[in-house]
């Protein structure tokens, strides 16, 4: 059984591509999960974070990117095609010594341009679920890094998804998309035919010394449209900020930081499991 999990929101800036990229890590490195991240915001943050800008710009040349499976979409026209995305999968990306099983399907610039042209087009939105069924089974979890909109790319990362989180700043600004993102998913699920379970929202950038980073996590904890919100915040830290940078940090603790980050990221990524198991079941 494999748990698909959309991050999103529809604010950026709230640390969705940084949880996504330390749950994969984390699940991998601490507790030997086969996960699956695949980029889909043309902002390229996540594939910049998981194999650098070189590397990158190589597999953009080629067209190695989850580019290639939409521009096939987008030319087939709603006619069938099929397209084999193990050639676009990146293996072991981690330069982390104990994180041996994280994969990554990279993104690019280009998707902005494909969003209009796959619209166009046949099953518009069933495109990365059709492409990603082959290799589902290779892997404990896909974690889907969602731009943040609801266009039909973003909507291609939800079909796929049995249920997604929501990343947040624990502040007044960024708290007020919850319940539209709730609401606008909950519709898409109606429509495929299959709930796309919210699990939570996971705090982050949170400042213990702020008062409206206190008063909100309360809110948040109060509020009964909210699944969870999970116990353990990502802290504000310079160390997860400069792990966005591609280098061989060696260890996850040097990586995110042994001042707490580590462990927090840590229990997040157990509680993340924890819960994925409780809400969605063992098949
Ligand atoms: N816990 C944190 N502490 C400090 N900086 C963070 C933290 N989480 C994210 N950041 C930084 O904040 C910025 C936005 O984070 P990011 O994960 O890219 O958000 P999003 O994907 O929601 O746009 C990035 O520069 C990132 O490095
Ligand atoms: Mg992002």
């Amino acid at each position: 059984m494999t748990y698909v999990v959309a991050t999103i929101n529809l604010k950026g800036g709230v640390g969705k591509t940084t949880t996504t990229a330390a749950l994969a890590e984390m699940m991998s490195g601490e507790f030997g999960q086969r996960v699956l991240l695949v980029d889909l915001d043309p902002q390229t943050n996540l594939t910049m974070m998981m194999i650098g800008e070189r590397r990158w710009g190589e597999l953009d040349a080629r067209n190695l990117t989850l580019a290639s499976l939409f521009e096939r979409a987008a030319s087939a026209a709603g006619s069938d095609f099929h397209f084999d995305i193990s050639t676009i999968i990146e293996r072991a990306v981690s330069p982390l010594r104990k994180v041996s099983t994280v994969d990554l399907v990279p993104s690019s610039l280009r998707l902005i341009g494909l969003q209009e042209k796959i619209g166009a087009s046949g099953d518009a939105t069933g495109v990365l679920l059709r492409a990603l069924k082959p290799v589902l089974d290779q892997y404990d979890y896909i974690l889907i890094d969602c731009p943040p909109n609801l266009e039909t790319i973003t909507l291609n990362g939800l079909r796929c998804s049995d249920a997604y989180i929501i990343p947040t700043i624990p502040d007044v600004m960024s708290t007020y998309g919850i319940g539209p993102v709730q609401q606008r998913i909950a519709q898409f699920g109606e429509r495929w035919g299959k709930p796309i379970v919210e699990l939570g929202v996971v705090v982050t950038k949170y400042r213990k010394a702020s008062t409206v980073h206190r008063n909100t996590v309360e809110d948040l904890n109060r509020r009964r449209d909210i699944a969870m919100v999970f116990p353990s915040f990502i802290p504000e830290a310079n160390q997860i900020a400069a792990a966005a940078e591609y280098t061989d940090f060696g260890t996850l603790r040097n990586k995110y930081g042994a001042e707490g980050q580590f462990t927090a990221l840590r229990d997040l990524a157990q509680d993340f499991m924890a819960t994925t198991k409780v809400r969605l079941g063992w098949a």
